[in-house]
C-alpha cells in the first residue's frame, strides 16, 4: 500500500513518521509546497520539535518514509491520501475571525482530482468544520473522470502537542468516519487495518462523517472549557484566599470530573482551541442557536480576560508603569516541550507589555528568536524592535529586570537557582508565575514579591 500526506506540519509529520515507523510495509510519502519544510524535515535538523519524534523519523526515512516537494508524483502514486494541511481562522471577508479558511483544504482536492487516475480514498486529516467532507467530495468528483471514484473519509487527529508521539503511539481512541454505504465502510476498514496495526481493535470507532467532525470540534471545546472553568475559579481564589490548585485537586478526585486539564494558567493557546471554539460558534449561528453560540463563546472570552488579567497584574504591580522597565519573560511556547508558539499566551502577554512600553527579555529553550521577533510585530510595530532582546539563558533575560514573568511551564525553570536569579534583579524584584510552577515559599523567603495564579 502507499500513502501520501499533503501537509507536512505539526500533525502531517509526526502522524506519517509514526505509519512508516509502525507498518513498515507501507510506503509513506508526506508532500508540502513548503521547500524549506520538506528541506528541513530531509536534515539532521527536524523543522518540528517532538520528544521522540527524531527517533522515529530517523527509523524509516529514505526507507519507507519519505518528504517531498512533488506532490504530483506522491498523489499520483497513493491509494490512501491524508489531507492535512492548515485550516487557520478566516481573517478576510465574511465570517472572518469565526469560521474555518478552508481554501488550502480545496486547493488539495483540485490536486488530487487533476493528478489521480484511479480511485482513491482520501482522508481529512486536518481539524475543519462539519460537512466538509462533502464538499471535498464534491470538489473531487466535479474535476475527475467518470471511471474514478473517491471514498472521503474524516480521521480527526487527537495528539497534543508535546507528547504528540506517545499519543500516536498509544492513542486514546481512533476516530474513523465514512459514508454508511459499502464502499464508504470498505474504505473505513481499509484505513481501520492500517491503524490496527499497532492499535487494539476496540479503540477504533467508526461512525458517519458528521459525526466524526463533529467529536473533534468537541472534543476540544470541552477541554478548553475546563481551563477556562478552572481559570475563572483561580480569579475568585485571589479573592478570597483559596489556593486553586487545591480546588483543582480536591474536585479532581471526583471520578465523575477527573483530575486532568484542571491547571489554572495564565491561558490556553495552541493552534487548536480557539479555532475549533470559534468553529463550533460559527456553526451554531450558521444553524440558528445563537444560546449556544453565546455558551461556547464564552469559553474563548474567560480566555482573553485570564491573559489579560495577567498583563495587568504585572503592571498594576510594578506601581503602574513598566514604561522603560526590563522584564524578563521565560518561555514563549504556548506549553513545554514544543517549539510552537501559535496563540502562545506570552504573545498576548509580550503584546500588552510593549503597548505599556517595557522593554522584554526573553528566553525559551526551543523557540528561535526569529520566531519571538515575529510574533512580536518587530518589524510591523513601530519601537517594538528594540524593545525585545531574545537570551541564551534565563540568567541572562534576569540581569537588571524589574520583574520575572514564567509563561511556559518548561521543567528546567523549576530547577533554576532562584537565589541568582534575585541577586541579578533590580529590587523590589518580582515574580509573576503564570503556570504556578516555582515553589513560592522558596521565593518569598528570598525576597522576592510572588505572584502565582489563582492563590
Ligand atoms: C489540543 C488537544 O489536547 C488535542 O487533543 C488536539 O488534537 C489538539 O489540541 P494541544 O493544543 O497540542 O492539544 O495541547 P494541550 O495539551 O491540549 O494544551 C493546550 C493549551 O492548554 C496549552 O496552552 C496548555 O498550556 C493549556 N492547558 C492545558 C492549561 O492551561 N491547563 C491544563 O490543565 C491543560
Ligand atoms: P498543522 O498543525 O495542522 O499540521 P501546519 O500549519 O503546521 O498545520 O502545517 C500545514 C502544512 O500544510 C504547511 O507546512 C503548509 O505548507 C502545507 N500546505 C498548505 N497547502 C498545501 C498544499 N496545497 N499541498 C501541500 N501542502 C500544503
Amino acid at each position: 500500500m502507499k500513502i501520501c500526506c499533503l501537509g507536512a506540519g505539526y500533525v502531517g509529520g509526526p502522524t506519517m513518521a509514526m505509519i512508516a515507523h509502525k507498518c513498515p510495509h507501507i510506503t509513506v510519502t508526506v508532500a508540502d509546497i513548503n521547500e524549506a519544510r520538506i528541506a528541513a524535515w530531509n536534515s539532521d535538523e527536524l523543522p518540528v520539535f517532538e520528544p521522540g519524534l527524531d527517533e522515529i523519523v530517523m527509523s524509516s526515512r529514505g526507507t519507507n518514509l519519505f518528504f517531498t516537494t512533488d506532490k504530483v508524483t506522491a498523489i499520483r502514486e497513493a491509494d490512501v491520501i491524508f489531507v492535512s494541511v492548515g485550516t487557520p481562522t478566516k481573517t478576510y471577508g465574511a465570517a472572518a475571525g469565526r469560521a474555518a479558511d478552508l481554501k488550502y483544504v480545496e486547493l488539495c482536492a483540485r490536486d488530487i482530482a487533476a493528478h489521480s487516475d484511479r480511485s482513491k480514498i482520501v482522508v481529512e486529516k486536518s481539524t475543519i468544520p462539519v460537512r466538509t467532507a462533502e464538499s471535498l467530495k464534491a470538489v473531487l468528483c466535479a474535476n475527475s473522470s467518470d471511471s474514478i471514484s473517491f471514498q472521503v473519509l474524516s480521521n480527526p487527529e487527537f495528539l497534543a502537542e508535546g507528547t504528540a508521539m506517545e499519543d500516536l503511539d498509544d492513542p486514546d481512541r481512533v476516530l474513523i468516519g465514512g459514508e454508511e454505504t459499502p464502499e464508504g465502510k470498505a474504505a473505513m476498514e481499509t484505513l481501520a487495518g492500517v491503524y490496527a496495526t499497532w492499535i487494539s481493535r476496540d479503540k477504533i470507532i467508526q461512525t458517519n462523517l458528521w459525526s466524526s467532525e463533529l467529536s473533534k470540534l468537541v472534543a476540544n471545546a470541552f477541554l478548553a472549557q475546563r481551563i477556562s472553568s478552572i481559570n475563572s475559579i483561580s480569579a475568585l481564589c485571589e479573592e478570597t484566599g483559596a489556593n486553586v490548585d487545591e480546588v483543582a485537586s480536591a474536585i479532581g478526585k471526583d471520578s465523575r470530573i477527573g483530575s486532568k486539564f484542571l491547571k489554572s494558567s495564565v491561558g490556553f493557546g495552541g493552534s487548536c482551541f480557539q479555532k475549533d471554539l470559534l468553529n463550533l460558534v460559527y456553526l451554531c449561528e450558521h444553524f440558528g442557536l445563537p444560546e449556544v453560540a453565546q455558551y461556547w463563546r464564552s469559553v474563548i472570552g474567560m480566555n482573553d480576560w485570564q491573559k489579560r488579567r495577567f498583563s495587568n497584574r504585572i503592571i498594576n504591580s510594578l506601581f503602574n508603569t513598566v514604561n522603560g522597565k526590563r522584564i524578563a519573560i521565560l518561555g514563549f511556547a504556548f506549553k513545554k516541550d514544543t517549539n510552537d508558539t501559535r496563540e502562545s499566551p506570552a504573545i498576548y502577554v509580550g503584546r500588552d507589555l510593549l503597548e505599556e512600553e517595557a522593554s522584554l527579555a526573553i528566553y525559551d529553550p526551543k523557540v528561535t528568536s526569529d520566531q519571538i521577533y515575529l510574533d512580536l510585530g518587530a518589524k510591523s510595530e513601530p519601537n517594538h524592535e528594540e524593545k525585545i532582546e531574545v537570551c541564551s539563558d534565563a540568567y541572562e533575560a534576569v540581569e537588571g529586570a524589574h520583574a520575572l514573568a514564567i509563561l511556559t511551564e518548561w521543567d528546567e525553570f523549576r530547577d533554576l537557582d532562584y537565589r541568582k536569579i534575585y541577586d541579578r534583579m533590580m529590587k523590589p524584584a518580582f515574580i509573576f508565575d503564570g503556570r504556578n510552577i516555582a515553589n513560592r515559599k522558596e521565593l518569598i523567603d528570598i525576597g522576592f514579591n510572588v505572584y502565582a495564579i489563582g492563590r
